[in-house]
């Protein structure tokens, strides 16, 4: 697997301050956490040289990288004193039994797949933040009245196949089996790609966490946005997570000579398509974010009029009334604009969640413990995707988000501090350890 990024090669710790409200008083916090977070921070590094592409981290659901990062991470669940498998819809569970086997089991758990040329803490935080305080646990002896299951999902980013999440809603019982017939870009099918992973999709359904099986889900990531730096906080706790919907467009005009179609006589393709991206850009409104992430122009040349291109839409809004208006805008205006061009566009819908309230009383256990940690429990919305969608009035559900520098994220340039994470793995050891089913 050729090296992205050497394990040490960790930027230094930023000035991040942090706004308590008790410091303990033996050490500051800080220092403490910086020690726990270190060893965690140092894993990333190493997750982090597991990629598809030399030179820069990019680690697609089901690709190589995936793979030997999965390896990895079962090899990091079962030091750390749980047992750990990769299942049929490739997630990696670690389980730690509760007082009693086969109790129902509380899940922590987040995504070790990336977007291209990612930064190395998007998911993988949280899947090392939940082993390391498994790990603290495990080292007392301490068992709960549950099971804990620590679980790294593959598909959260959703950039290979036109769904995403489909570990997860594995997990919460809601896996829809025709997303198995989806190709990528490569004509590579969803369920061959999972074959080659070495999983059977035969035994998905069986993985459904469903039936008492679980009792909760809590995912710690980083924020992805500015709020907590601004606000000098560590952590917050994350009031909901906003809404999606994606599609792709598909427009076909006609391919020509770019020096001989005289200007009224042709079907530029990319030109109908550039309209039809400002039209999604217009859809945006007040709440509602809208986004063109990619366009190809299968077989462009210089010296050619684009015959066929494709691109994405990506629609987001805490308010699932307006991101759908906005998502119909879209449709109609790509219509329009195809019509009047004289264009055909055909459009597909992807993945659609609509926004997901986290659970009251597993938030207000996360946030009692942050606070325990001296630090003020913000509330704030997630304008990011997670797998914790997945379970959406399945199993009570919450998050924890960890500050990240400049709020940059699906970038090189992310980064949380030791400390940061010291603090949400400490966070989560007081949630496993306050936390009654
Ligand atoms: C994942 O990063 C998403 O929100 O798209
Ligand atoms: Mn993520
Ligand atoms: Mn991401």
């Amino acid at each position: 697997m050729p090296n992205a990024l050497a394990a040490n090669d960790r930027p230094a710790a930023p000035p991040f301050t942090a706004r308590m409200t008790s410091p303990p008083p033996d050490q500051p916090a800080s220092a403490a956490s910086e020690a726990v977070g270190d060893a965690v921070a140092d894993r990333l590094s190493a997750l982090a040289r597991f990629t598809d592409e030399p030179g820069r981290l990019t680690r697609l659901y089901l690709g190589p990288a995936h793979r030997a990062a999965a390896d990895e991470v079962v090899r990091w669940m079962r030091e750390a004193g749980m047992s750990a498998l990769i299942d049929a819809a490739a997630n990696v569970v670690g389980r730690y039994e509760g007082a009693a086997p086969d109790a129902p089991a509380f899940l922590l758990g987040s995504h070790i797949d990336s977007v291209r040329d990612a930064g190395r803490f998007d998911g993988p935080l949280g899947v090392l933040a939940a082993i390391a305080a498994v790990g603290d646990l495990a080292r007392r002896g301490r068992r709960r009245p549950f099971a804990i299951e620590v679980v790294a999902f593959g598909d959260e980013e959703g950039i290979r196949f036109p769904t995403t999440l489909t570990g997860s809603m594995a997990l919460a019982g809601r896996f829809d089996p025709r997303c198995l017939d989806d190709v990528d870009a490569d004509g590579i099918s969803h369920r061959d790609a999972l074959i080659a992973f070495g999983c059977d999709p035969a035994g998905i359904p069986a993985l459904a966490r469903t039936g008492g099986r679980a009792l909760a889900y809590l995912e710690a990531h980083i924020e992805q946005g500015p709020v907590l730096e601004r606000r000098h906080l560590p952590l917050g706790i994350v009031s909901a997570i906003n809404g999606v919907s994606r599609g792709a467009v598909e427009v076909t005009g006609g391919a020509g000579h770019a020096g001989t179609v005289p200007m009224d006589h042709r079907k530029d393709a990319l030109a109908g398509a550039a309209e039809m991206v400002l039209a999604v850009e217009k859809a945006a409104r007040s709440g509602v974010v809208a986004t063109v992430g990619q366009l190809v122009v299968p077989e462009g040349a210089v010296n050619t009029v684009p015959g066929r291109v494709r691109f994405t839409y990506d629609v987001r809004s805490a308010d699932d009334t307006r991101r759908r208006a906005a998502v119909a805008a879209v449709h109609e205006n790509v219509a329009a604009i195809a019509a009047r061009r004289g264009l055909a566009a055909a459009i597909s819908r992807g993945h659609e969640g609509d926004a997901v309230p986290a659970d009251a009383r597993l938030s207000e256990v996360l946030a009692r413990a942050v606070t325990r940690q001296g630090i003020e429990p913000l509330r704030l919305p997630s304008g990011a995707g997670h797998d914790a969608m997945a379970f959406h009035r399945v199993l009570p559900l919450a998050m924890l988000f960890v500050r990240c520098r400049g709020g940059i994220s699906h970038n090189p340039a992310e980064f949380a501090s030791p400390a940061d994470i010291g603090f949400a793995v400490r966070t989560l050891i007081d949630v496993l350890e306050t936390y009654e089913p």
